[in-house]
């Protein structure tokens, strides 16, 4: 498979109908594949136009898995390319502000520790 593919254009394939990820720098189709993933369309479908080796390695999917998977293969990554930066999914997000929540509870209630020692000086 000789067609080499930017980030951009692979960012592109990102509906449920048009499905491109890379694994290992090469670049699958899985559009067709997503009702059939035993592990459910969601999780691949989440990484969609992007570079889902760490997800794909981490399941330790079977030789089976990788069989299919080449099957898939429409090409590879032009790594010279400028990479896509993606927006955060909203659940980074959401952990985030959780974060700087919990953060803005701590910092409150030392003013007041700090408060009510200063006041009973
Ligand atoms: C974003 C990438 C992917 C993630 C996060 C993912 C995740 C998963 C999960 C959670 C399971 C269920 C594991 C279990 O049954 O214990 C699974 C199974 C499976 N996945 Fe994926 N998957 C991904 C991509 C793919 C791709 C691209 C293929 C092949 C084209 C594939 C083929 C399979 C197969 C055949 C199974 C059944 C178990 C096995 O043979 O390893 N997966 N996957």
């Amino acid at each position: 498979m000789s067609n080499v593919y930017t980030y951009q254009e692979i960012a592109e394939h990102n509906t449920p109908k048009d499905t491109w990820i890379i694994i290992d720098n090469k670049v699958y189709d899985v559009s067709k594949f997503l009702d059939e993933h035993p592990g459910g369309d969601e999780i691949i479908y989440e990484q969609a136009g992007r570079d889902a080796t760490e997800y794909f390695l981490d399941i330790g999917h079977s030789d089976d898995a990788l069989k299919l998977l080449k099957s898939k293969c429409v090409g590879t990554v032009d790594t010279n390319s400028t990479p896509v930066v993606f927006e955060k999914k909203q659940e980074d997000a959401k952990t985030e502000s959780q974060g700087n929540g919990q953060l803005a509870v701590i910092v409150a209630l030392l003013c007041l520790v700090v408060g009510f020692y200063l006041l009973n000086e």
